[in-house]
């Protein structure tokens, strides 16, 4: 898969994108990042990217025409192609305006060939990018950013850890937080770990005492099923905990419910072991 970032800071990019599974991934073909650094498509001595709005105002606006240029240097499809069903490119402005980035999306541009991704800066980017060149606009979340740059690295690392291939154990991106799954059954030790769409369970490793603190016991009794369970409980407790409106878009299963009831009723602490 092919990302293409279009920014004002092409720097920004030399460490982030270079570390664990993101490097791994561009080293092995799977996914490859170009920058692509917007004064280069400025035609001005100064190179000026950015002007003052119209109708008054703080702040700068980048200009429509480096960020048009930039895009039409790259090999891409008509935008009414690409928005065409089962299209395989799209360019995205990232923004604080934007649909909110999650999961699902990623899971989504993990299916594309080629995600171009338009850095905005300053106090915002002259709208005819949103309105005739960029598919969709896209926010990481419900917070101001000084740059689109942050985010970009945010949704390569999401997106890349999604590919095939690019995680060493397939099964990890399966099992953890926010990826929907069937609710898991008792039946047999696949079941043990899926999340199911909470967030996910504590995981710990040795030493088994570190510092008078002890692995929860369940984890080492060496019983699937009671470590499946144990998993279970931690999990909605931590959802009930930090993010109780995951709750309501989870497949429930009875004992989930019951689980639920008792953390309810005995609080976080040790409750009953069924
Ligand atoms: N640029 C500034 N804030 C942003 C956000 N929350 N998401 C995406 N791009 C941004």
């Amino acid at each position: 898969m092919k990302f293409d970032i279009v920014t004002i800071f092409p720097d920004f990019f030399r460490g982030p994108l270079e570390h664990g599974i993101v490097r791994r991934a561009r080293e092995a073909g799977l996914a490859e990042v170009t920058i692509h650094d917007l004064r280069g498509f400025t035609r001005d001595r100064h190179r000026t990217v950015d002007d003052r709005p119209f109708g008054g105002g703080e702040g700068m606006v980048l200009k429509p025409e480096p960020i048009f240029e930039c895009l039409e240097s790259l090999p891409l499809a008509s935008r009414e192609q690409r928005r065409s069903l089962g299209a395989k490119e799209s360019v995205v402005l990232l923004s604080p305006q934007g649909e909110l980035f999650d999961q699902k999306m990623a899971a989504q541009m993990a299916g594309l060939d080629c995600l171009v991704l338009i850095c905005g800066r300053y106090e915002g980017v002259d709208e005819r990018v949103s309105e005739f060149v960029a598919d969709r606009e896209v926010s990481i979340g419900d917070y101001v950013l000084s740059g689109g740059e942050l985010a970009a690295c945010l949704i390569v690392d999401a997106v890349t850890r999604l590919l095939p291939g690019a995680l060493g154990n397939e099964a990890s991106a399966q099992q953890e937080s926010f990826t929907a799954a069937a609710a898991p059954t008792s039946d047999g030790p696949s079941s043990t770990c899926a999340s199911g769409g909470l967030l996910d369970y504590p995981h710990y490793t040795r030493p088994a005492v570190f510092r008078g603190m002890a692995v929860p016991q369940p984890l080492v009794s060496g019983n699937h099923e009671e470590i499946r369970r144990w998993r279970r409980r931690k999990a909605l407790e931590k959802t009930l905990r930090n993010r109780p409106d995951l709750l309501s878009r989870v497949a429930l299963s009875e004992e989930d419910r019951n689980l639920i009831a008792q953390i309810r009723e005995h609080g976080s602490g040790e409750v009953e072991k069924n």
